[in-house]
């Protein structure tokens, strides 16, 4: 997007200046609803981090098969993703999982009409598992290859959600939060012509929201993945029976840090011990802290463009209470705010073939 033009439209021009040279992350798609070729099936598979997916999306809206197979059994005595593990995972996945998409979708290879599949961001060892296999497929097939940008899937199970609800248009400019386990990013979304693109304008500077759950929940001896064990756990605590720090960015920028958590959690244990009659109190107020600095800076961001809609994605969209915050607080500034369907907030291949549905048209 054309920088100028932002800041006339906006008025706030130092913060675009950083926010342009700080991130390369602009990246064009097109979507239209029109465009997408009807009766198109499209094979997307993903393989950007823990889990490996592959599935069958019709017509740009219609999911027909969304296998997930989860590497949590492999990484969970780890407390993380161990990312050379993730890859043999992959490797070993890949082929039964695109085989049971294809199976359950009652679609042949042959009759796919082109592959999409996550090109980044991601751990590399695993990218190339997914990438390596699906460029193979379309060149055996001899079907196109779409490269999917992993955020830009994210957002899309958003818009499917409106898609179904017959809600065909949405109106920009939209700003998208997304956040998972390996990126907590805000984007600001324009239409361009028949298009869309997209600015980078914050990020986290150290640890991802669902890193920091991932991590403080890893320190309370709860297991992988953290998010939502300390969700479910924080409905029995009190969010107000501790006062975790909020870490405060430089204002003027929508950035996000959550590497503080770990330090402020590791000194709160060893003055108060986790005890099973204290933890849904700690898992509560350390939920409240993470959400209170998403919901802050998203609303900052919303404020300081003027933009009507937010478009919440990824794993930590699942999160109730951040679902709960986020819709008071957009409510209260006259924002509408939108999630994925639970199943669609964490990786999975249905919504990159959705990412990648328009390109086939376009
Ligand atoms: O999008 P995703 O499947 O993978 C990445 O691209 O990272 O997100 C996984 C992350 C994990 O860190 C997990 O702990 C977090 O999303 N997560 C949650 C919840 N469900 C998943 N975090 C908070 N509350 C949840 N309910
Ligand atoms: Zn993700």
């Amino acid at each position: 997007m054309d920088q100028a033009i932002h800041q006339r439209k906006f008025g706030f021009s130092h913060v675009l200046d950083q926010v342009g040279h700080a991130r390369q992350e602009k990246f064009r798609l097109n979507w239209t609803s029109q465009r997408i070729m009807p009766d198109a099936y499209i094979l997307g598979i993903e393989s950007s981090c823990d889990e490996t997916g592959a599935s069958i999306v019709r017509s740009g809206e219609q999911i027909l098969s969304n296998v997930v197979f989860s590497q949590i059994a492999t990484h969970l005595p780890y407390g993380g993703v161990v990312p050379e593990l993730a890859s043999r995972e992959h490797l070993k996945a890949i082929v039964p999982v695109v085989r049971k998409a294809l199976a359950d979708a009652r679609r042949t290879y042959a009759s796919v009409d082109a592959i999409a599949v996550t090109q980044g961001p991601g751990l590399a060892g695993a990218l190339l598992v997914g990438l390596s296999y699906a460029k193979a497929l379309a060149f055996a097939l001899e079907k196109p290859l779409i490269a999917v940008n992993h955020l830009e899937g994210h957002i899309h199970a958003v818009l499917l959600e409106e898609r179904q609800k017959g809600n065909h248009e949405l109106n920009f400019p939209v700003l998208a939060l997304v956040v998972s386990g390996g990126h907590t990013h805000l984007y600001l979304a324009e239409q361009n012509g028949t298009g869309w693109s997209y600015e980078n304008i914050g990020h986290t500077r150290d640890d991802a929201a669902g890193e920091a759950f991932d991590k403080v929940a890893k320190l309370l001896g709860l297991g992988y993945p953290g998010g939502p064990l300390i969700d479910k756990l924080a409905r029995e605590g009190d969010p107000a029976a501790i006062r975790f720090p909020r870490a405060t960015v430089k204002r003027g920028r929508f950035d996000f840090s959550f590497s503080g958590f770990k330090t402020a959690l590791r000194q709160y244990l060893a003055e108060h011990p986790a005890s099973p009659a204290t933890l849904p109190d700690v898992a509560a107020s350390l939920q409240e802290a993470l959400v209170d600095m998403l919901v802050e800076t998203t609303t900052d961001a919303l404020v300081t463009t003027g933009v009507e809609r937010l478009v919440v994605s990824g794993g930590v969209a699942a999160n109730r209470r951040l679902r709960a915050r986020m819709t008071e607080a957009g409510a209260a500034i006259g924002v509408d705010v939108y999630f994925p369907p639970a199943a669609l907030c964490t990786d999975n291949a249905a919504m990159i073939a959705l990412a990648g549905a328009p390109r086939l048209a376009g």
